[in-house]
Order: structure tokens, then sequence, then C-alpha cells
């Protein structure tokens, strides 16, 4: 009889609480223009804050997150990036030869297992929006997460960590927002808070690159999201939105009406590494972290604040 009930609470359980989060996706397939030359053949994802790509501290934030399969879209000139991801077999056994332990263990120690990762071409860079979409079929009707690695965040534990046990708490859409000067809402996608109480924010509207005497709030939405696959209904329709791009925002825009969205305010430091000053400064912030570095970075600091 007990067993019964057990089982009748496990399946009520399963039937109300939220889907687990297993998926993320990784949009690579921008151009990255803001970072010319250097992005004509360097994917801007493969930029290093020290000495490791921005693509892979987004990874590791996901892997801290629980996720466990990986979704990279990507475009022409991104191979840096699925190498990334692969063996280097002749640097392994030079590193293996001379017994370099520890540099092993960053070239290969990190790599998923085989069958974990997979690598989809955007083909066009139509938006953010589009290349979400592109993930449509090795997410299938599971939530998922996405992460834009150019958005670096430096947050103990991870970002995405405390956003995953936020949507499995409450479920539905959560989104990364970040506040920014009103004289910058046109950069950003910008939400229309419902209640902002310091905690979770539940969310009644978005706008993409709004002009800050139309933006509803000052709250700009972030890298970091966990969706519904709902979303891919929206995305289909591939509706031009700010900069003729398939905009992600628009798609969660319209979603609203249908599913529940809530704003996570990132709690810890955050850097635009899409910008040249924000990738300089997640550079400063980083070294700075470092105490075999911080007192001579200091130092440098303090020269060149000089000029
Ligand atoms: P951004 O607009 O910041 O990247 O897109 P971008 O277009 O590469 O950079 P700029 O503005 O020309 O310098 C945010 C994220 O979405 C991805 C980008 O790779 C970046 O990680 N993205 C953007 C795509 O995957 N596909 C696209 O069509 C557009």
């Amino acid at each position: 009889m007990q067993n019964i009930a057990l089982s009748t609470y496990i399946q009520v359980a399963m039937m109300t609480s939220p889907k687990r989060l297993r998926k993320a996706v990784f949009p690579v397939g921008g151009l990255g223009t803001r970072f010319l030359p250097a992005t004509k053949s360097l994917p801007k994802e493969m930029l290093p804050v020290a000495s490791k790509p921005l693509i892979q501290y987004a990874f590791e934030e996901a892997v801290a997150a629980g996720i466990e399969e990986f979704i990279f879209i990507t475009g022409r000139n991104k191979n840096a990036i699925s190498n990334h991801f692969d063996h280097s077999y002749e640097l392994q056994n030079v590193l293996t030869e001379k017994e370099k332990a520890d540099e092993l263990f960053i070239t290969r120690g990190w790599l998923p297992d085989a069958g974990h990762i997979a690598f989809v071409r955007q083909q066009e860079p139509l938006g953010l929006g589009h290349a979400v979409w592109c993930a449509r079929n090795f997410i299938g009707e599971e939530p998922f997460a996405v992460l834009l690695a150019d958005e670096m965040m430096l947050v103990k534990g991870g970002f995405l960590k405390q956003m995953a046990e936020n949507y499995h708490q409450h479920g539905g859409n959560h989104i990364a927002v970040a506040d920014v000067a009103r004289e910058h809402t046109s950069r950003y996608g910008i939400i229309d808070p419902e209640t902002d109480d310091g905690g979770l924010i539940k969310i009644r509207g978005m706008v993409e690159k709004p002009k800050p005497e139309n933006a509803p709030s000052t709250l700009s939405i972030t890298g970091r999201y966990i969706l519904q696959p709902e979303i891919f209904s929206y995305l289909e329709q591939g509706k031009r939105g700010s900069g003729n791009e398939i905009q992600l925002t628009d798609a969660m825009a319209q979603m609203l009406g249908s599913s529940p969205f809530y704003g996570v305010r990132c709690n810890g430091r955050r850097f635009d590494c899409g910008s040249q000053l924000g990738f300089l400064e997640a550079n400063i912030a980083y070294a700075l972290e470092q105490e075999s570095m911080r007192e001579q970075v200091r130092e440098m600091l303090k020269k060149y604040s000089e000029y």
C-alpha cells in the first residue's frame, strides 16, 4: 500500500516538477566584426583571457551547472573551436614524453567524453535567434541553456549553476540580466519587469535595443538563458528584427504570453568581451584575481595610469 502511495507521489512530482536541464547551446557563428582584423580567421570565442579561450570558460560554466550535452552553433572560419574540443595528439605525445603532467591536464584533462558534443553549421549568420533555432533537432522536447561565450561572468561556482537552481525550483524560462546606464539601452535587449524585489524578477515584456527614452527599464538581457523548447516555434517564423537579424529577444517577447519568464541578476562581475574595452577589462580583472600575478599587475596599472 505504502509502495503505491510512494509511486503515485513520484508520478505527481514528475508531472509538476520542471524537466531536468541537461543540454546547452553555444552560439559561436557570429562574425565578430568589432574585433577585426583578429577575427578575420580567428573565431572571437577563441580569444584568450589569460591563457584560456572565452569558449572554454563558458563550457566550464555549463559543466559546473550540470550540463551533459553541448551543442555548438558554428560557421565558416570556426574550425579552431572544434579543434580545441578535440585531442591534439602530437602535442599530447610530446607532453607525455617530457612528463609534463600539468600541461597535459590543461590540454586534454577537461575534454568531455566522446558523443557528448555536437557542432552544427549555421551556414549564414542571420542573427542569434537563427543560431539558436539551428539547434532545434538536437534539443528536442527538453529545456536548454544558451551561453554566449563573449559575455564572461566571474561568479563563484558559476552563474549558470545559480540560474539552473532557480529554474529547477520555479520552472519556466530564465534570463540573466544586468543594470546598464540609460544612455546605453540602445545597445542591448531590455526587459520590462513586472515585479523586482531584489530576488527573481518576473518579466512582462522585453524589447531589443530600445532608445533610452523608450526603454522600459535599464535591465539588459545578458548572455545566459534557460529556455523551454516552445521557443523554436516562434523562431521558426524567421521574423527579422533589429539590424535585419532574427533576434532571440523578439521570439522570447512573443512567447511571454504563454510561458513565464524570470530575470536573474548577475551578482558577480561580468565582462562584455565582444567589445575591445570589455575584453581588456576581463583580462585585467582575471589577472588581479591570480595571486601569482596580482602585485605585478598592480604595479603595471600604476605605471600606465600616469599616461
Ligand atoms: P554578437 O552580435 O555579439 O556577435 O552576437 P557578433 O555578431 O559575432 O559580433 P560583432 O557585433 O559583429 O562584433 C552574440 C553571440 O551570438 C553569436 C555570436 O557568435 C556571439 O557569440 N551569433 C551571432 C551567432 O552564433 N550567429 C549569428 O548569426 C549572430
